[in-house]
């Protein structure tokens, strides 16, 4: 058996990360198992837990540019949706609900004013919620939002080569629940029956060693987590999630996002990752 790597050989590069604060955040409609408008909603704390997300962030030395939210739009918050950015070209979202549909432009004016090269997208694709670039790949997710034609789309904006990957499970609807990026040496940690059986083979020829979530972790969106290459922040309530990633030599960052969870989100969707040119 190899050797787990120490976290002293873990490495973290810096990131520019974009954020919107989620001073209109309710659950007023249902696109999403989590989803319960009867349910009621503590925005104060919602704002409070996301406060705490950005601040870690910037502690771990990461740049964080915020968006300004919209009233109206109780989603905005989840910035991963917003866009896909690899070296400094963006890839427009386009919402396959249209409760969200004008949180795609506004993402898109913000992107085109801080500089970047941006395009809109012809077909349906929630973003980085699906879209999540490894260092050999980019790793497309479908079944539940964004469109199977949306991943030949990035493939041609980008010059990545794509890798898709079926979602069967409505509980993960997006790639970035049932899959995190761990980063350095490209590695990732996932939750195999949230995919079709022969994309568990696809995931498992690609990456050999990944972490295996357990579906109590998938079950808090423990697997929405953000790696900088050596820390991941990621949802408390994931605990043998944080055990298997320290054993890997990472640095678990816990943060609470309990509220955000009851519109199906977490640290991952609330996190856009600017990678610039
Ligand atoms: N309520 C939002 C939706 O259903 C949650 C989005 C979560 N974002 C993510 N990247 N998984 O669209």
């Amino acid at each position: 058996m190899s050797r787990q790597p120490s976290s002293a050989s873990r490495r973290s590069t810096t990131r520019r990360y974009l954020m919107c604060r989620p001073t209109y955040f309710a659950v007023d409609y249902a696109i999403n198992p989590w989803m319960d408008p009867s349910a009621p909603v503590d925005t104060e704390l919602a704002i409070s837990q996301w406060t705490t997300l950005r601040d870690t962030y910037r502690e771990l030395g990461h740049r964080v540019d915020e968006i300004e939210p919209i009233p109206g739009l109780p989603d905005m918050v989840f910035a991963a949706n917003g866009a896909t950015v690899i070296d400094g070209v963006v890839m427009g979202s386009n919402f396959r609900y249209a409760e969200r549909a004008a949180e795609a432009p506004a993402y898109l004016n913000w992107l085109d004013e801080a500089g970047f090269d941006t395009h809109e997208a012809k077909y349906v694709n929630e973003g980085e919620g699906d879209l999540l670039l490894t260092r050999r790949f980019l790793l497309a997710g479908t079944g539940f939002r964004t469109d199977h034609a949306a991943h030949a789309e990035a493939q041609e904006l980008f010059g990545r080569p794509v890798i898709t990957l079926q979602l069967v499970d409505p509980r993960f609807y997006h790639l970035d629940t049932a899959l995190t990026l761990l980063g350095g040496d490209d590695s990732i940690a996932y939750l195999p029956e949230s995919f079709s059986e022969s994309s568990q083979k696809v995931l498992r020829q690609l990456f050999p060693d990944a972490i295996l979530a357990t579906a109590d972790d998938a079950g808090v969106l423990g697997l929405n987590a953000v790696s900088d290459g050596r820390h991941v922040v990621l949802p408390a309530q994931a605990k043998v999630f944080a055990d298997q990633l320290a054993e890997r030599g990472y640095v678990p960052v816990p943060v609470d996002l309990s509220e955000l969870r009851k519109a199906g989100g977490g640290p991952k969707c609330c996190t856009l990752e600017l990678r610039e040119a």
